[in-house]
């Protein structure tokens, strides 16, 4: 597997410390609610976030439910993004709650605004996006993640929860995939 990759962007330490960050970064945003004593509902994206979510809600001692919601991207073996589709149902009973929607990375930002406007459907109160990557350069909508972990360059990445073709999601680092792995 480390064959198809061409360089390691961020080491697992890296990641860990950063993901600790903005874990703090989003207690500190998510207080007035636990000072309230009102519980958020964390809105993890999989496949991709599951990584990710699973080490930051360990930094995030508030009340707090997880209500997950699944959505592809990339059909198969493609590293084009192709628009959202959304599998399954958004989560219910998110009318006057406080949603954050974790995902890996913010793209295109289409997942994102898709999801961010369907969770606003539902009457949530507000809408938090907490993301570990995001690619600037790619951006194609107007909504702007509010926490994210690592801004990174065009490349397409593997590890820590997100895959090509369903692969990679188990490497504890994040890694630049070789063209020649790609199909
Ligand atoms: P967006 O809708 O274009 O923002 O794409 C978001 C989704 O595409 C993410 O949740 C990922 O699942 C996937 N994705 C985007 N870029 C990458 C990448 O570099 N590696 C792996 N998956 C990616
Ligand atoms: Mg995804």
């Amino acid at each position: 597997m480390l064959d198809d990759l061409s360089e390691i962007l961020l080491d697992s330490e890296s990641i860990a410390r950063r993901v600790e960050e903005v874990a703090s970064e989003l207690g500190r945003r998510l207080a007035p609610l636990a000072e309230r004593d009102e519980p958020v509902v964390l809105v993890p994206v999989l496949t991709g976030s599951l990584v990710f979510t699973a080490d930051l809600i360990r930094h995030l001692p508030q009340k707090m439910r997880l209500d997950v919601v699944t959505v592809s991207s990339y059909a198969g073996e493609t590293t084009e993004s192709r628009g959202a589709t959304l599998r399954g149902a958004v989560p219910e009973d998110l009318a006057g709650r406080h949603v954050v929607l974790v995902d890996d990375i913010f793209d295109t930002g289409n997942t994102l605004s898709l999801l961010d406007g369907l969770v606003r459907e539902r009457g949530a109160a507000s809408v938090t996006i907490c993301v570990l990557l995001a690619k600037p350069s790619r951006y194609e909508v107007d909504l702007r993640p509010d926490l994210i972990g690592f801004e990174i360059p065009d490349a397409f990445v593997v590890g820590y929860g997100l895959d090509y073709d369903g692969l990679y999601r188990n490497l504890p680092f994040i890694g630049i995939l070789k063209s020649e792995a790609v199909k």
